[in-house]
């Protein structure tokens, strides 16, 4: 069998912009893979080429095992796609929506009723189903944006694309969009997502990548990246505003800030030696900080060591 998806060298220019530049990756059936990066970082893009929506410069990609710029109905039959902005039809109610890609995906009439309604209900919309999407708030128009891409049989799906899926979703939802996103996972389908959680990627990827300046900054499961870019993390609080400014401009742009708390959070690995010469880099004078104390990496601060550089590539 072949990876759910492989890409080599993808590369995609727009105008003088390189988004992508010789991308790879390698998703294996059956896991869940998130794909990180800044806004306009590519993620989109990215999701678009694998999705057949758009062709790449350079470079190949097969998805299902299925060429995608030479075989794309191939890959259509074997993907399904949720878009990073929701796509319903705003003269249909919530059910007439669902029930028309549940008919256009293949379903029968009985098995598309029954879907619609097993679907309103997993996603929270029940009592909307029968209202005019217009009406929606733009989280239940989200919910059913992710529903409609659900809506086919999860046998018939290969690899679900997910293109920044809990964005605007409150807690609740996005926990059940997990849950949903875990049970398409167990059935056998590989999940490709994009987000800007990284909490999100930590708990529910088997396998991420960071984007960056068009290429793969790194990947690996959640715990490999914490422990090979950021194994712990210097927070350093500055005792007034004056010392606060100082330490910002010491710190590079892999630091987190917090001017509430007047608290900057540097990478480390960790070390005696490495602690010590950061104190001692950051605070010549040892006027600047106040307190310190070290903490184990979060993904958040792998996903700022990797993109602390911002400038995209031009051609
Ligand atoms: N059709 C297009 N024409 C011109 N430029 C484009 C087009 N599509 C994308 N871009 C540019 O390519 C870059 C990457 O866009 P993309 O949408 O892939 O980023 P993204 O990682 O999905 O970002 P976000 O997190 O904001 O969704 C951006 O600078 C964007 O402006
Ligand atoms: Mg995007």
């Amino acid at each position: 069998m072949p990876p759910a998806i492989e890409a080599t060298g993808l590369t995609k220019t727009y105008g003088d912009l390189r988004v992508l530049d010789a991308l790879d990756l390698h998703v294996p059936r059956g896991t869940v893979f998130a794909l990180l990066g800044p806004n306009g970082a590519g993620k989109t893009t990215t999701v678009r080429i694998l999705a057949t929506l758009t062709t790449p410069d350079a470079g190949h990609a097969r998805v299902a095992g299925h060429d995608v710029v030479t075989a794309r109905s191939r890959v259509r039959r074997a993907i399904s796609l949720t878009g990073q902005f929701a796509a319903v039809d705003e003269t249909q109610t919530g059910a007439e929506n669902l029930w028309t890609a549940a008919r256009l995906s293949g379903l029968s009439r009985p098995a598309a009723a029954r879907r619609t309604t097993e679907l309103l209900d997993r996603f929270g919309l029940a009592e909307a189903g029968g209202r005019l999407t217009r009406t929606y708030s733009g989280g239940m128009r989200r919910r059913l944006d992710l529903a409609a891409g659900l809506v086919r049989d999860p046998g018939a799906t290969q690899v679900m694309f997910l293109d920044e899926p809990t964005t605007g979703l409150d807690p609740r939802s996005r926990q059940e969009l997990w849950q949903a996103v875990r049970e398409l996972s167990d059935a056998g389908t590989t999940v490709f997502l994009t987000t800007q959680y990284l909490e999100e990627a930590d708990r529910l990827a088997d396998r991420i990548a960071v984007l960056g300046r068009g290429r793969t900054l790194a990947e690996g499961t959640p715990a490999e990246l914490k422990a090979r870019y950021a194994a712990h993390r210097l927070d350093v609080t500055a005792p007034d505003d004056v010392s606060y400014t100082l330490l910002t401009e010491r710190t590079g742009p892999a630091a987190t800030r917090d001017p509430e708390t007047r608290t900057l959070g540097i990478p480390t690995d960790g070390t005696a030696a490495h602690v010590r010469e950061l104190l001692d880099t950051l605070d010549p004078g040892r006027r600047d900080i106040a307190r310190f104390g070290l903490h184990t990496a979060t993904l958040d601060d792998v996903f700022l060591t990797l993109t602390a550089e911002k400038e995209p590539t031009r051609v």
